[in-house]
């Protein structure tokens, strides 16, 4: 009896054992697996984080799209936007300058500005070689005869466009009067004029010592009385490239 006592204790003990082992080696196989797992973890976190700056990127690239000047915006549209910082001025008396100002603005979308004096000449002020007023004041380099009404917004142009009629030689007063009364610090003057004969000569490059330094003149040019919209359009492309 004894002996099937102790045979049986025995089997008892050597099964205990057994399914001990073998939650041991389950609980073991177990953190294996966690670790293999939080291993497969980390190493998958670097691709996420990849992934998010890729996400990211694409967003920026995204941002970055809607923000450049679309394709779909056209070649005038581009010019519109950069001639919306051009003024064109111009003075005139016997209506020779003033169309080629309005082919000049039309064509480059921009503002137009006319030079209005506050004292209007008159036919017998403009007959020249009378020593009238206009010859009087061609005569005097101080002379500077008033301006009606102002450029409200001169800030918001970087280029200035400026037609003039040549007075015996010159550039009239009232153009000095004009570029005296604003400041062209940084701005670009492209002056043009219309005679009857003589060529710019330096009517324009005398213009140069009423502006600041910083002032830059582009080689002004002539036009003669009755010039077309196409020879405007032509000029107005040389300085673009000019510029
Ligand atoms: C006082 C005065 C002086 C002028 N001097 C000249 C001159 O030196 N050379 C010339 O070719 N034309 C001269 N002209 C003619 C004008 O330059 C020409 O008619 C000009 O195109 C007029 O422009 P407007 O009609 O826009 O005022 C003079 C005109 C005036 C009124």
């Amino acid at each position: 009896m004894r002996k099937i006592v102790s045979l049986l204790l025995s089997f008892g003990m050597i099964f205990a054992l057994a399914a001990c082992g073998q939650s041991a080696a389950s609980e073991k196989q177990e953190e294996i697996q966690s670790a293999v797992q939080k291993t497969e973890e980390q190493t998958e976190t670097p691709q996420n984080g990849a992934a998010v700056e890729q996400s990211k990127t694409e967003e920026q690239t995204e941002i970055e799209k809607e923000t450049e000047p679309s394709e779909s915006v056209s070649t005038e549209e581009q010019e519109a936007d950069v001639s919306t910082k051009t003024l064109v001025v111009y003075f005139s008396c016997t209506g020779t300058t003033k169309p080629l100002a309005e082919y000049a603005a039309e064509i480059m979308g921009a503002d137009l500005y006319e030079i209005v004096p506050e004292n209007p000449y008159t036919e017998a002020d403009l007959a020249y070689y009378t020593n009238g007023r206009a010859d009087q004041e061609q005569n005097d380099p101080n002379a500077r005869p008033g301006i009606s009404g102002s450029v409200e917004n001169i800030e918001d142009y970087d280029t200035v466009i400026l037609g003039y009629p040549i007075w015996h030689g010159q550039a009239p007063r009232i153009i000095s009067t004009f570029l005296e009364s604003y400041d062209f610090t940084g701005k670009t003057i492209v002056p043009f004029c219309t005679s009857h004969s003589s060529g710019i000569g330096s009517s324009d490059r005398d213009l140069y010592g009423l502006c600041p330094d910083s002032t830059e003149w582009i080689q002004g040019k002539r036009f003669a009385a009755g010039t077309g919209r196409e020879e405007i359009e032509d000029w107005i492309g040389q300085i673009k490239r000019t510029k």
